[in-house]
């Protein structure tokens, strides 16, 4: 059997599981999609949302890329965003990085990486932006867990200054905005930020006619 040819006997055998135990599990799932959260995450394939939160299809909405980046001029990250707030209407976003994460890792060397020198220019700015605190550790380790909670940090500040968040708070008071970074080593989620619905940021970045 081929490596992939197994996920497709695996997945006859996940579905033939589910409905053993709930016969209308699919039926239930394929007439409505209502899921609270929305999930930003890093594309490593050790990181996947579900799995390590416990939840079932059809309870996180998730956007994936190199890093757990929330960039403005993205068209993926935004149609996602804005069809997550606006017709799904989740109540809370979360950006979840992971330590070890490889993308911030490349943002730290010098190397030249091609295409993904273009993406992860993103991730060196949030360095630029926290200079003098990542560049005082010197452990290199530490240094890069840093780097990984600042730019969590950063993402949730980025969705802050779409106009899309902006325009739900103003409108309804969410969605409620969540920076966690995911440990490889343990397997837990650390909470490093909470940004409430409705949170003033700087004033450059604030839309006055949503
Ligand atoms: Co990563």
């Amino acid at each position: 059997m081929q490596s992939y040819e197994r996920l497709l006997a695996d997945n006859k055998v996940w579905a033939r599981e589910k409905l053993a135990v709930d016969p209308e599990y699919f039926n239930r799932l394929v007439h409505v999609q209502n899921p609270e959260f929305l999930w930003i995450g890093c594309s490593d394939s050790r990181v996947p949302a579900n799995e390590i939160t416990g939840t079932q299809p059809g309870e996180i909405f998730v956007h994936r890329n190199i890093a757990n980046m929330v960039v403005h001029t993205d068209l993926n990250l935004l149609s996602v965003l804005q069809y997550a707030v606006e017709v799904l209407k989740v109540k809370h976003i979360i950006v979840c990085g992971h330590y070890g994460c490889g993308g911030v890792k490349a943002a730290m060397t010098n190397h030249n990486f091609g295409i993904i020198n273009k993406w992860i220019r993103n991730i060196k700015d949030v360095h630029r932006f926290h200079r003098e605190e990542v560049d005082a550790i010197t452990d290199e380790k530490q240094q890069l867990n840093r780097m990984i909670e600042l730019n969590v940090q950063e993402q949730v500040l980025n969705l802050a200054k779409t106009s899309i968040i902006q325009k739900a708070w103003k409108e309804r008071n969410v969605p409620h905005l969540h920076g966690w970074v995911y440990d490889l080593q343990d397997g837990l989620i650390k909470p490093i930020q909470e940004m409430q619905a409705g949170t003033h940021i700087d004033a450059l970045y604030e839309f006055d006619d949503l």
